[in-house]
């Protein structure tokens, strides 16, 4: 198959959906690539680049499958050939006139920003990629307009207080605004109705703070919901004290499928000293903060500089480029799991239902919904309706054991146990005692702890891995009996699997933290 690379139709665009080095992959994903003339030349990849890495210069939209940041303007669409799969961001959720339009064509529609926010999909998903762009650009554009230092000096011409930055979101958009502002001195504090981020607030070296409510719970979706009065009155008495306290403001709070929550009124605006920047990055989605212009920098009559901008990720063309590249190369993979240059749609996936708008002219939006973290969800209702049938849980669905089923086996253990206490020698009944205590405190050890630690968990395993090595060690031989022998080379195999395999994580996991 061919897949084309749009020039972006969009005014100001400087972002290309697939660099160089994306082509290369393509290619080696059994496919060829034809690049529109100059599609990448904003981003600095020249024609020449693509035609380096294995592509063509031609007709992008005539391919059979069509690759776009932005959805393709109404002339590309003409060109596009029957059966054709179109993947670009789409926002299906908020965009209804283009999802209407995709419907009455015979092609196959993908929207990257439609990927759900589950760990298997990470490496796709253009949300983050984009939102971590643009949360550091936005941190850029309001120091441009400060115009001052972030970090605090002591110099001999006198005394510079540290900038106060505050974010509102701590998402992608958000965390990435957090890091870059502290990275550059500044005191950072955020705010989000999602607890679960307070830690990684924290570890960027923001202060987390934390709006006191009832509503507040962890989100079931990776997403905030839309929230209450009560905590809506909370915030904006929050928001109405730090903005006469801090210098800059990066609203990044976004609630999916909605128009932006507004959340700093013209009044807290003009509560704000002269000079001080509000970066609002929901502009494009209605604006988290009252008189922001999309698109635009305005200044309000007391000196405050709004910015609006809604093309903060495609203000670094090249990277932005690359990691949307990048997302979309590994989309591509998983569509083509022969590698053979066919894209195949199989809707079982939960990742590939979810991106699909129209499927070959009929239309699949929206798709059902899909629970992401391990949040405890409501339990099942008993009248089950077509909307709970068509929902996608990700996690296992776990039938707890029936009491009379749990009684039998543990009546059968204990007669096992007795059986096996009875026929042994006295020796080896008081390790026997001590092995099965072992299995049931670690399994109610091990049981309680939360999915998303065993991974550091499996990496402090190694002490005990290393007493079963020792222990292992002192039998090989010891008795002359060969089964002792053959039992503790196979407890030394496995415990240095373990031994070995939480180096190989800890190493990764500490990998994660390290700068280059
Ligand atoms: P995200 O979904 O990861 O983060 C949004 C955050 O807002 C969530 O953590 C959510 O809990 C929080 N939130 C929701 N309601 C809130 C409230 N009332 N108060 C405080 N926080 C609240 O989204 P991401 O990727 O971080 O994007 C953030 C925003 O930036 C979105 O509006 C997105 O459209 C926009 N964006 C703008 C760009 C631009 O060029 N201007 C480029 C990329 C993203």
């Amino acid at each position: 198959m061919i897949i084309g690379v749009l020039k972006e139709a969009r005014t100001g665009e400087r972002r290309v959906s697939a660099t160089p080095q994306a082509v290369t992959q393509l290619i080696d994903l059994g496919y060829e690539v034809v690049v529109d003339p100059g599609a990448g030349v904003e981003a600095s990849f020249p024609d020449s680049a693509y035609v380096a890495s294995g592509a063509s210069i031609g007709n992008g939209p005539a391919a059979d499958i069509v690759l776009g940041v932005n959805p393709p303007s109404r002339p590309q669409l003409e060109r596009f050939r029957p059966g054709a799969t179109l993947i670009g961001i789409l926002n299906p959720a908020l965009d209804a006139d283009l999802v209407a339009d995709l419907a009455t064509r015979p092609i196959t529609a993908l929207a990257m920003d439609a990927v759900p926010r589950i760990s298997r999909a990470q490496s796709m998903d253009v949300l983050s990629s984009m939102g971590s762009v643009a949360g550091y650009r936005a941190v850029l554009e309001a120091g441009h307009q400060f115009g001052r230092f972030f970090t605090g000096q002591v110099t001999a011409a006198g005394k510079v207080p540290p900038t106060k930055v505050l974010v509102v979101g701590a998402g992608v958009a958000g965390l990435a605004a957090i890091g870059t502002a502290r990275s550059l001195g500044a005191i950072v504090r955020a705010t989000d109705p999602r607890p679960e981020v307070a830690e990684q607030v924290e570890s960027l070296g923001g202060k987390y703070i934390a709006i006191e409510s009832p509503e507040v719970e962890v989100s079931a979706t990776g997403y905030a919901k839309e929230m209450g009065d009560d905590y809506k009155e909370r915030e904006a008495r929050l928001y109405a004290a730090q903005c006469q306290d801090v210098d800059i403001i990066i609203t990044t709070a976004l609630i999916p499928g909605r128009a932006a929550p507004r959340l700093i009124d013209a009044a807290m605006v003009a509560s704000m000293r002269s000079g001080s920047v509000i970066v609002d990055m929901a502009a494009a989605n209605g604006g988290n903060v009252e008189g922001t212009v999309p698109g635009d920098v305005v200044r309000t009559d007391n000196g405050v500089i709004l910015i609006g901008y809604t093309d903060l990720a495609g203000r670094m063309p090249a990277q932005a480029s690359q990691l949307y590249g990048t997302n979309v190369v590994n989309l591509i993979k998983l569509l083509t799991p022969a590698a053979d240059g066919r894209l195949v749609l199989d809707h079982t996936d939960v990742v590939q239902r979810s991106i699909t708008v129209v499927r070959d002219g009929e239309l699949t939006w929206p798709p059902p919904p899909v629970h992401v973290s391990a949040a405890p969800t409501a339990p099942a209702s008993p009248a089950s309706g077509p909307a709970a049938d068509a929902q996608v849980e990700v996690s296992a669905n776990r039938r707890p054991v029936p009491p009379v089923r749990r009684a039998a086996l543990t009546g059968a253990l204990g007669v096992a146990f007795f059986v096996v206490a009875a026929l042994s020698p006295s020796a080896l009944l008081g390790h026997l005692t001590v092995f099965a205590l072992a299995i049931v405190v670690g399994f109610y050890v091990i049981g309680k702890v939360h999915h998303a630690l065993h991974t550091p968990l499996m990496s402090v395993t190694n002490a005990i891995s290393g007493i079963i090595v020792v222990g292992a060690l002192l039998q090989i031989g010891h008795r002359g009996h060969p089964a002792v022998t053959a039992v503790s080379c196979v407890a030394i195999l496995l415990a240095s699997i373990n031994v070995f395999g939480g180096f190989a994580v800890t190493q990764r996991m500490l990998g994660m933290f390290q700068r280059s």
